[in-house]
């Protein structure tokens, strides 16, 4: 990378601490602006400025997240490049995304905490993993990753540590955007694009608690359970908390009705909130045969939304939720 680097550029380091009138030099470059180290400039041939690594979301004098590896190459060195080839400019690309990529995986929170989860797991020692993933959560792993971390699949199909895993999660869970299944599960992907309100006002609720699972693509909650037992210990399921409008998003797939029964598809979820019932209800969707005409004028009524889903602009298809919850 260095070779092809210097067809156009002489790199000078400047230490700004080690070496002599280092710092000056590095704010008579930067012109008194502040901001994080490394930090570069490009300059020509007199020593005038020609571009620096200020990009419009800040400085990206170390780049390694994908947006800051397009500013650098297509703000800094192709305004800049002479003598560079643009096959020299793909394999530097190219480079830096594959150096880049092990930086961020590098830097991510609870990371190394994680791995000791990992770790447990591949030992066959399930509740110690449990234990373990409270410490990473705590250092930073996200807790909504929970339900669908491919690394966790086997501690999710535990049933015993599943009913752990829910408590974990519903304790440390922050964000209202969520994800049910993972990229290996069967079945056809919908987004709920919900709201929770007050049942009597219509008044957001911000911040409320609130778990969801349904069947899987075969009907079942866990394998073997339909209805019953098996909706208290679903294998689908995440939880998630409403942002300052009452609003989230649950990405996930379309239910599979039970085996044998006329019950619609559904999809449950409880609602937790200050002030609030704790809340548990269903919504069915409307293009489901299986929705009878008493069903579809009763359950609205009934607090029982009914979902229409829609194709958005990135043909997904989505469907507006509103969960109505009562006081206390
Ligand atoms: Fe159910």
């Amino acid at each position: 990378m260095q070779s092809r680097f210097a067809k156009d550029y002489v790199v000078v380091m400047i230490d700004q601490d080690r070496m002599t009138e280092g710092k000056e030099t590095a704010s008579q470059l930067r012109k008194g602006k502040r901001g994080g180290i490394p930090w570069m400039v490009i300059l020509d041939e007199d020593g005038h400025e020609r571009v620096t690594s200020d990009g419009p979301k800040g400085n990206v004098g170390c780049p390694a997240q994908p947006h800051e590896i397009d500013y650098f190459l297509s703000k800094m060195v192709d305004s800049t490049r002479k003598h560079m080839s643009d096959e020299d400019r793909t394999v530097i690309g190219r480079e830096m995304r594959s150096h880049g990529a092990k930086l961020v995986r590098r830097n991510v929170p609870g990371r190394r905490e994680f791995s000791a989860v990992v770790k447990d797991l591949k030992m066959g020692r399930f509740q110690a993993a449990v234990k373990q993933l409270a410490t990473a959560i705590e250092a930073g792993y996200a807790p909504e990753s929970i339900p669908t971390d491919p690394a966790l699949r086997a501690l999710r199909e535990d049933p015993a540590r599943r009913l752990e895993l829910f408590e974990l999660v519903k304790k440390n869970v922050a964000t209202h955007q969520v994800q049910v299944v993972d990229r290996l599960e069967a079945g056809r992907r919908i987004r709920l694009d919900g709201r929770i309100v007050d049942m009597e006002t219509g008044k957001p609720i911000s911040g409320a608690l609130m778990q969801v699972f349904h069947t899987d693509a075969t009907g079942e909650y866990r394998p073997g359970m339909d209805a019953g037992g098996g909706a208290g210990n679903p294998r689908l399921w995440a939880y998630l908390r409403t942002d300052n409008d009452g609003k989230f998003t649950v990405d996930t797939i379309m239910p599979e009705r039970y085996q044998n029964s006329s019950v619609p598809r559904h999809v449950h979820y409880r609602v937790w909130a200050e002030g609030y019932a704790d809340f548990a209800s269903e919504c069915f969707f409307d293009a489901d045969p299986l929705l009878s005409d008493k069903t579809r004028k009763a359950a609205p009524g009934r607090n029982f939304p009914i979902v229409r889903l829609k194709k958005d602009s990135e043909a997904r298809a989505v469907g507006a939720l509103t969960v109505r919850v009562p006081k206390k």
